[in-house]
């Protein structure tokens, strides 16, 4: 990577602005962490740092406050587990900005957690009164936010041009490395796998990958618009009439490079436990929920001969048994393949957590958007501010 790393920083007795993605999901009411994935991947960045000697600022973001405090979107549940994951006190400041914040700053191998900092308006639009705010705190600059990278706010961008260098953490790193050899030079045959249920949402991850990988197999909703451009029969199955052109364009710009299913759970109302059936062909007033026997066999073949694999977005309603087959069969066969696999995070990231398969897959990102925009080829603000090397 041409940008500075967290290891290339000399962090012995200096104070530390780490911006981490602790934008975890919260019980109704805000007092309890629902997943602590993200926390839990910081650790690696966290750990290091204070080996290395320095006293750390975390800041993040949680939810979407509209620029006022909000109790129930404080990262207080957050210093907690933290704290219960480091072993070592966490203390948590009352805000992000101010003087009681500049009362409680860290010593080396102390570790505080500021206030959700989009309480304040300023941190997403960028504002650069507040940016050298945050940056007044400390010596240097890591981000590990990933998951944010996609966000020029002030805590991911903006404050990087106050700081003397800002470096990657090593979450950071590691999804970098993962989604740059996918979009780069991956190991052949590459397979990209693109679920979910608009084409308007992937268009440019379409576009971008088709570049690169060998086969793009295409699930979920998508399938129907692609399938209607092409004049098959779609029932009732959710389609985007105005993308028609557009997905006929891209059918005819990857040939033989997309797949489509090539079989159909359909139904005649969408309701869990419902009787469906598995159709070639969808008939009028039935419609699709997910990819058919057929096509998960299909996709399994390409999967198998794979050397990498990349996978975004589900292959039908998965999160309405039984129509979680077709995404489950598929997350099975990824995960026999031996290839190096990378997942975005998000429904996929759920999906191959609901096919129990999680722990054979080589990367599954942090990055809901930011994994798509890397995906799409859009350079990300947060990576692109860092201190080259
Ligand atoms: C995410 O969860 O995707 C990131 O934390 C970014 O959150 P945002 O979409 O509210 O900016």
């Amino acid at each position: 990577m041409s940008k500075l790393s967290i290891r290339d920083l000399d962090l012995k007795g200096k104070r530390v602005f780490i911006r981490v993605d602790f934008n975890v999901p919260l019980a109704a009411g805000g007092q309890e962490i629902t997943s602590d994935k993200r926390i839990k991947a910081s650790l690696p960045t966290i750990r290091y740092a204070l080996e290395q000697g320095a006293g750390l600022i975390l800041a993040s973001h949680l939810g979407r406050p509209k620029g006022k405090p909000n109790p129930e979107m404080s990262l207080k549940p957050a210093a907690k587990r933290l704290e219960e994951l480091l072993g070592k006190p966490v203390k948590m400041a009352p805000d992000c900005i101010g003087p009681q914040v500049e009362a409680m700053l860290p010593k080396p191998g102390e570790v505080l957690l500021l206030e959700n900092l989009r309480f304040h308006p300023e941190e997403e639009k960028n504002d650069p009164e507040f940016s050298r705010k945050l940056a007044a705190f400390c010596d240097l600059y890591v981000n590990d936010a990933f998951g944010s990278a996609h966000r020029a706010h002030a805590s991911t961008a903006g404050m990087i041009a106050f700081v003397p260098q800002a470096a990657a953490g090593l979450l950071m790193e590691q999804e970098l490395r993962y989604l740059t050899l996918a979009t780069t030079n991956p190991p052949r045959p590459c397979v990209a796998i693109l679920g979910g249920a608009k084409v308007s949402d992937k268009i440019e991850v379409i576009s971008n990958l088709g570049k690169v990988v060998d086969k793009l197999l295409i699930g979920g909703a998508m399938a129907y618009t692609f399938l209607k451009s092409q004049g098959q029969p779609v029932g009732r199955s959710l389609v985007e009439d105005d993308k028609l052109d557009l997905a006929k364009s891209l059918l005819d710009q990857l040939g033989g490079k997309l797949l489509l299913p090539v079989d159909h759970v359909v139904v005649a109302e969408i309701q869990e436990g419902g009787t469906n059936e598995v159709v070639e062909n969808i008939p009028d007033g039935k419609i699709g929920v997910d990819i058919g026997p057929r096509t998960v066999d299909l996709y399994a073949a390409e999967v198998a001969q794979a050397k990498t694999v990349i996978w975004n977005g589900p292959m039908g309603i998965f999160e309405k048994p039984p129509f979680d087959r077709g995404t489950v069969g598929v997350a099975k066969a990824v995960a026999s393949s031996g290839a190096t696999s990378i997942v975005g995070g998000g429904d996929s990231e759920k999906a191959i957590k609901s096919a129990g398969v999680a722990d054979r897959i080589s990367h599954i990102s942090t990055g809901g958007g930011a994994s798509l925009e890397f995906l799409s080829g859009i350079t990300l603000p947060g990576v692109a501010a860092l201190t080259e090397k």
